[in-house]
């Protein structure tokens, strides 16, 4: 039985590019005569069959816009078979073949069961700011959080320098370390902090005073949230009270996850919404779209449903050694 009727939702946190891959699996369907309906808030769309036809027109003057048109949730109910059982309705009843699921490992994971427990074709499109998704060197959304990232510390750094002050800037990934290692690179960072690694306050205290001691005007510590967002408090304190220390703290949150994709992501994202659709009528089935030596392919999903963090540990020291 061939496929004519494929869903599509985006699943988990929001990432800058996810309407790019909408647009581009509606697109490559709709040119393969291949009907789309959108499902609304991902998972729990799917339950309460909140789906609405997806039109060329549809996904029209979407490319540049950050969020996704389609919605998005972090459905726990998900997990309950009686409702992944109505999520199954849902699609069955609306004559759907196959789903795209753009998201996170955790989406993957979602989606990889409901493929196996429903035999039904699934196929992931890996979307999260966090680029921490294993099977794949790349997610949509997370140059764009980088460089909306480094945006703002560069501003910090303007007024920082000017009043010859420490700041902690604290970037989000609460299981991940790509965005705070990546963006402390590119900002000249005189440290990094990881989200699970402990806090060495005297290392922080001997580089900003050697720095100091040098001339240096500023000190940026880029800190990964973690799993409690706002430790950059506690550190401050921490610092204040331990080593004599002062430090501002600015903490960015979700201004990172919106805004305009930038170029990659908009192009991965193109790439990947198109190979999803080709794979399906290819007749794959459990795959993800990923990207691997820098080429957009595909991979099992099994491979794709775990974190992975730290591919970039080397990136603290390089940042160390540039800021010394
Ligand atoms: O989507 C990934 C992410 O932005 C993480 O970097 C962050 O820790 C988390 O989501 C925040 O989630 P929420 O918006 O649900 O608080």
């Amino acid at each position: 039985m061939g496929i004519s009727h494929i869903a599509v939702l985006s699943s988990g946190g929001d990432a800058p590019g996810m309407n790019c891959a909408i647009r581009a699996v509606v697109r490559t369907a709709l040119s393969k005569g291949i009907k789309v309906t959108g499902v609304k808030r991902g998972f729990a769309g799917l339950i309460k069959g909140d789906f609405q036809k997806m039109s060329l027109s549809s996904v029209g003057n979407i490319l540049q816009r950050g969020g996704t048109i389609l919605l998005t949730s972090r459905s726990p109910e998900f997990m309950d078979k009686k409702f992944r059982e109505q999520a199954f309705n849902n699609l069955k009843e609306n004559k759907v073949d196959a789903l795209i699921v753009i998201g996170g490992d955790g989406s993957f994971n979602g989606a990889k069961n409901f493929g196996e427990e429903f035999n039904m074709p699934v196929i992931g499109i890996p979307g999260t700011i966090d680029n921490d998704i294993s099977g794949t060197e790349y997610t949509i959304g997370f140059e764009t959080a980088v460089q909306t990232a480094i945006d703002a510390v560069d501003r910090i750094r303007d007024t920082a320098h000017s009043h010859a002050r420490t700041f902690l800037v604290e970037v989000m990934g609460r299981n991940s370390s790509a965005i705070a290692l990546k963006v402390g690179v590119c900002t000249g960072a005189e440290n990094i902090l990881l989200p699970h690694e402990d806090v060495d306050y005297q290392r922080i205290a001997d580089d900003v005073n050697r720095g100091v001691a040098r001339g240096k005007e500023s000190s940026i510590i880029i800190v990964a949230e973690g799993p409690k967002g706002g430790r950059s408090y506690q550190i401050q304190k921490t610092l204040k009270e331990e080593h004599k220390l002062d430090a501002h703290v600015a903490i960015l949150g979700h201004i990172q996850r919106g805004g305009s994709p930038v170029a990659t992501d908009r192009f991965v994202a193109s790439q990947m919404g198109n190979l999803a659709v080709e794979a399906l009528l290819e007749g794959k089935t459990a795959h993800v779209t990923v990207i691997r030596s820098g080429k957009t392919t595909i991979a099992p999903i099994t491979e794709c449903v775990t974190k992975q963090d730290m591919n970039f540990t080397e990136y603290k020291k390089l940042a160390q050694t540039l800021s010394i």
